[in-house]
């Protein structure tokens, strides 16, 4: 198949309008798109990025008319966060209408449901005048792609369209919560923290999975964001010997030197920088890529997670 560049919003979302499948770009990280009531095009996303059909996806709208043609119901707990935050990095779970076929959801009863706030993507959206179920454009197990570039590394030549747009702001994928019951549940932390979200309902827990349980994020059960190179997380870059083969991303300047290192600025700039830092040393053959720990409130709770799932800590 050979993948069509462009950076018009409206070209993009004919390709899915004809049963297409469309990287685009939204303020975390570049998603893949289908139409979400047409199973043929949303089984093909799961075939371009080889990924288990046992794994949800979120499905992106422009309207609140649209979270109604996909919820049965809106919790208070979920009308609330959706007031709060909508749009933005935040996904909220609710039970799914029976329109929604199955193979977006992975067969669960309930839905992902998304509002981005990058203007690309709303453009985008609202041409599609559907809602578009899309996970990040990587091949499964890759990092989550962060720039256009990256997506067309992992996936040019098995998906319609490339929706070029600007770098993501973020760089890491929305807050999953689970909004079915009135105590909503944190299934997977981002940059809306659970402070901020405690803010609107104090009652706010992150779900633990129990060693006995399935998780209730299917996708946590997959190894994910992983580079080539192995990932070691170290606390005290003063532990890190004179000379690396390797590379090096934290806030603080390790004394010794790397074949690729990136010190970044805030949390903030290293949560945008991660994903991309992974693939550059990939790129480069850099073996074993050294991350400093950092302090977990904030955003720092969700790049911490996702540099223990590199880990595999
Ligand atoms: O920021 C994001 O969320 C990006 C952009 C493209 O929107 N998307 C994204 O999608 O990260 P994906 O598929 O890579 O991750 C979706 C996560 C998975 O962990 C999945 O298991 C969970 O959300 N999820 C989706 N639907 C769910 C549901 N109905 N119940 C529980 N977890 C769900
Ligand atoms: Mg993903």
């Amino acid at each position: 198949m050979k993948t069509v560049y462009t950076s018009d919003p409206i070209e993009a979302a004919r390709f899915i309008q004809r049963g297409g499948i469309v990287a685009f770009p939204t303020e975390t990280v570049y998603g893949l798109g289908a139409n979400v009531f047409d199973e043929k095009a949303v089984a093909k996303i799961f075939e371009a990025k080889q990924r288990p059909s046992d794994n949800p996806l979120i499905a992106h709208v422009s309207s609140v008319e649209q979270i109604i043609q996909l919820a049965a119901g809106v919790t208070a707990a979920a009308e609330n966060l959706i007031t709060r935050f909508f749009p933005g990095p935040l996904t909220v779970v609710l039970r799914k209408r029976l329109e929604v076929p199955d193979v977006a959801t992975a067969g669960l009863d309930t839905i992902g449901i998304r509002m981005p706030r990058f203007e690309v993507a709303h453009e985008f959206l609202i041409a599609c005048a559907t809602p578009v179920v899309a996970p990040s454009a990587n091949l499964s197990g890759r990092p989550s792609p962060t720039t256009w570039q990256a997506v067309a590394e992992d996936l040019d030549g098995r998906i319609d369209c490339i929706l070029q747009g600007d770098a993501t702001e973020i760089g890491l994928e929305s807050t999953v919560v689970d909004c079915t019951s009135e105590v909503p549940l944190v299934l997977r932390s981002g940059s809306i923290s659970l402070e901020q979200l405690r803010e609107v309902i104090p009652a706010t827990v992150v779900y633990e999975t129990p060693d006995t349980e399935v998780p209730r994020s299917p996708g946590l059960r997959h190894k994910h964001y992983s580079p080539r190179a192995r990932i070691i997380l170290v606390a005290d870059v003063r532990e890190l010997g004179e000379t690396q083969a390797a590379g090096f991303i934290g806030l603080s300047r390790p004394a010794a030197k790397f074949e690729r290192e990136y010190i970044c600025s805030t949390v903030e700039d290293y949560a945008h920088s991660i994903f991309e830092f992974f693939r550059e040393c990939d790129r480069a053959g850099v073996q074993a890529i050294y991350c400093e720990r950092v302090e977990e409130q904030g955003i720092g709770v969700a790049l911490m997670d996702r540099l223990r799932r590199a880990a595999e800590e």
